[in-house]
């Protein structure tokens, strides 16, 4: 039984494969956290909790003038509140209609039911209703009669626990959520470290990894999206903690907005994470009988090291976030013309990359920015969706025609809530745009946001891109998004709700995705924000996949892959294979290593067709084949990280059939050095009983002098010629070589197949 609710104890478990968690009402009505870890039994663990007076922590009133070792300030709980007596950081703050600042729960009911819970109008991780269970405890402020519905998803095989809350004004009058988290998790003791996920543009998602210590610990974003800055996912683990060892938490936030995660060790040493919408642009009206739904986060725990941690998030990010047609099909291999022509170009020009790319294998062709309104350059035209037919020299229609009859799908760039100031949409609706009245607002990439909070703007999107989508074969949408918000404030909204604006915009944000995808199945919706400015767990509830980054670079892309992969699958990673020298970094690399890097993501091309040599068309042909036959490994293979960009010499990972039966592990040099060590990993997931055969892919080969082919040839190590096996528990337990590098920057892809 996953959840087991104990009705006269008030002791509720739940259980996954692997995981256990329990939570307690006290004898006041206080709902107590009470353990959270590997797989246990239902017996009652709140005897470890110890109560004991501690000085100037208060006790609440109801406990009697002898109950000084009770005080809500040590105690752990399921959803702290601001104001009665618990000093730490704090999950709810309730300002009520006297003004003053103060909630205190107090345990009401629950009720089980079967299959996952569902939010109104946000992502939610769903399932199938035989897999999953939820449970809803009701707490109550017994004096403003403000309702919290703390809800708890199970998902058994994955190893996952969610969690949402609802909250319910009871009581006669209007009240006002300054915070209202989606998390509260304590821990009565053990010292803990957090990796969190910090960055910028062209450099996301890199690993942060902190000591937990005494005081208060935050990340979070006020830029209307989740942002480069921090991602809105963290791990807290023990201090030993790696890939396979050590136990470690894994919390992911699906959401798209503002965020914050924060942590602090209290007076005796316990630690408390809380995580929700930020509280800083929040204050959200409730009126008496309306509700208020928190987003969603998902837990997970292992007591192996954050590679199952992973793993766990992966399968179920692939299977109960990830929504629609394209989470089962094969996505198809594009070209996006961005770094061939940014905005300089023909419809002429494009057909030509296209047909070139499609005599090489390539599957879409993606039309990005500068093909609507007045739109040469990012000082105008966002907001105009109307094509720019004497640009592309026919309609849209038909040019999406030509690119279809050169065999390709069409798939076309938008940044639906971008707005520039020079744009026929602003001229006739200045107010739609997000400014403070009477204030200067700031520009960013010269351009301001489309009050997404607005119905009316909403609806007026859901047209225009209805309108281009039914009267154009388009098969694929970017959903881009270049800049964070700043100068919150809706005309549409009056002054008391401004406070609303940010998580409206989210709502509305969601509401638009909802029902384009609804409406247009077949389209396969790509995430962007200035590459991966919004790549969150709730973004791909809507679109399955996020271009990961600006940065194309294969050598920076292996940090960023590697950062992105702690809390995402590959299958969401956009990645593509892009020109030299690249055009962020100037750097050279081998054209076998830029798709080596790009097949640990989604797989396209961002490049000048028609500029490819006769060798290099050869060698896109062979990598669109190669990825291909690796897809299932690559996109549903269990994913394992073995050597970190941090390495010495390699970054090295791995896709691994669930079943063991094959699995491709990639090495990329990131370094080369004379007379270097050799380079060993443990390959994870095989089948300890069988034999392998190891197939090289011999990409980075192809440009060595015949000479240098003949001597690697002669070196490789053991396991890569013809006739040779290695066993699963070798590969495992002893490892497999890494072939040396023949060049800066050489990678290997080995096809591991039982034989
Ligand atoms: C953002 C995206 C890029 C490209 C440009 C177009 O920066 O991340 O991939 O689409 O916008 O303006």
């Amino acid at each position: 039984m996953p959840i087991i609710a104990d009705a006269e104890k008030r002791l509720f478990t739940l259980h996954t494969k692997n995981t256990t968690y329990q939570m307690k009402a006290d004898s006041l009505g206080t709902l107590l956290h009470v353990y959270y870890g590997e797989r246990s039994d239902d017996s009652d663990k709140s005897y470890a909790i110890c109560l004991r007076g501690r000085g100037f922590s208060g006790n609440p009133y109801e406990m009697g003038r002898d109950n000084k070792d009770y005080s809500l300030d040590v105690l752990p709980q399921e959803y702290s509140c601001y104001g009665t007596g618990d000093y730490r950081i704090t999950a709810l703050k309730v300002q009520n209609a006297d003004g003053s600042l103060a909630a205190a729960l107090r345990y009401k009911g629950y009720q089980v039911s079967k299959g996952k819970y569902s939010i109104p109008g946000l992502p939610a991780v769903y399932s199938e209703e035989k897999e999953a269970d939820t449970l809803e405890i009701v707490l109550e402020d017994p004096a403003s009669k403000v309702e919290v519905h703390l809800l708890y998803g199970v998902l058994y095989e994955n190893d996952i626990i969610t969690r949402a809350v609802k909250i319910v004004n009871g009581g006669p009058d209007g009240i006002v959520l300054q915070k209202a988290a989606s998390m509260n998790l304590d821990w009565i003791n053990g010292d803990y470290e957090w990796l969190t996920f910090y960055g910028g543009h062209v450099m996301e998602r890199n690993i942060q990894r902190d000591e937990l210590g005494h005081g208060i610990h935050a990340i979070g974003s006020v830029r209307g999206t989740s942002s480069h800055h921090y991602n809105p996912f963290a791990i807290v683990c023990e201090r030993n903690a790696d890939e396979e060892r050590g136990r470690c938490y894994g919390f992911s936030f699906l959401y798209s907005g503002e965020f914050q995660m924060e942590a602090e060790k209290d007076q005796v040493s316990q630690t408390r994470l809380i995580c929700g919408i930020h509280p800083d642009n929040f204050a959200w009206n409730l009126q008496p009988g309306e509700a208020f739904d928190t987003p969603e986060i998902m837990m997970t725990y292992s007591a192996d090291g954050f590679g199952t941690l992973s793993r766990n998030l992966h399968r179920t990010i692939r299977e109960n976030i990830c929504r629609g047609e394209w989470k089962e099909k094969r996505r198809p291999v594009l070209i996006n013309n961005w770094e061939a022509t940014y905005f300089n170009f023909t419809g002429e020009q494009l057909v030509t990359i296209a047909r070139n790319a499609a005599e090489l294998g390539v599957e879409l062709f993606v039309l990005d920015d500068g093909w609507f309104g007045k739109r040469d350059d990012d000082n105008s035209g966002l907001g105009d969706w109307f094509p720019n037919e004497k640009k592309l020299g026919c309609t849209l229609k038909e040019l999406a025609e030509r690119i279809v009859d050169c065999g390709l799908q069409f798939g076309l760039w938008f940044e639906p809530e971008g707005i520039s100031e020079d744009s026929d949409l602003y001229r006739e609706h200045p107010d739609w745009a997000v400014v403070i009245p009477g204030r200067n607002p700031n520009l960013s990439r010269n351009q301001l946001i489309l009050d997404f909070s607005r119905e009316d703007v909403q609806d007026y999107i859901i047209e225009r891109m209805s309108a281009i989508f039914a009267e154009t074969l388009i098969s694929y949408v970017k959903w881009d998004f270049n800049r964070s918000i700043c100068d919150k404030f809706s005309m549409a909204l009056t002054a008391q709700s401004q406070g609303e604006f940010a998580h409206r915009y989210v709502l509305g944000l969601y509401r638009v995705l909802e029902t384009l995808t609804a409406k247009f199945p077949h389209i396969l919706f790509e995430g962007c924000s200035g590459g991966g400015g919004r790549f969150d767990a709730g973004m791909l509830y809507y679109t399955p996949q996020i271009w990961c980054s600006d940065n194309t670079d294969a050598i920076a892309r292996l940090e960023i892959q590697y950062g992105t992969s702690f809390g995402y699958p590959v299958s969401t990673m956009g990645a593509h294979v892009s020109a030299v020298p690249n055009h962020q970094t100037r750097r050279i690399m081998p054209f076998s290593t830029r798709s080596c890097v790009a097949m640990a993501g989604t797989f396209g091309y961002e490049l000048d067709a028609t500029k490819l040599s006769e060798e290099e068309k050869a060698q896109v042909r062979q990598q669109i084949s190669r990825f291909k036959e690796y897809y299932d490994l690559i996109q549903h293979g269990e994913y394992y990280r073995l050597l970190a960009p941090t390495d010495r010499q390699c970054t090295a990972w791995e896709m691994a059939e669930p079943a063991g039966k094959e699995a491709l592990v990639s090495a990329v040099y990131h370094r080369v050095e004379g007379n270097a060590a050799p380079v060993i990993v443990k390959v994870q997931g095989l089948k300890a009983e069988a034999n392998y055969r190891m197939h090289l892919n011999m990409d980075g080969l192809e440009d060595m002098p015949e000479e240098a082919k003949e001597w690697f040839m002669k070196c490789l190590p053991y396991g890569y010629k013809e006739g040779e096996m290695i066993s699963g528990a070798a590969l495992q337990q002893c490892g497999l070589v890494i072939p040396g590098a023949m060049e800066e920057y050489q990678a290997w892809q080995i096809h591991i197949v039982e034989a």
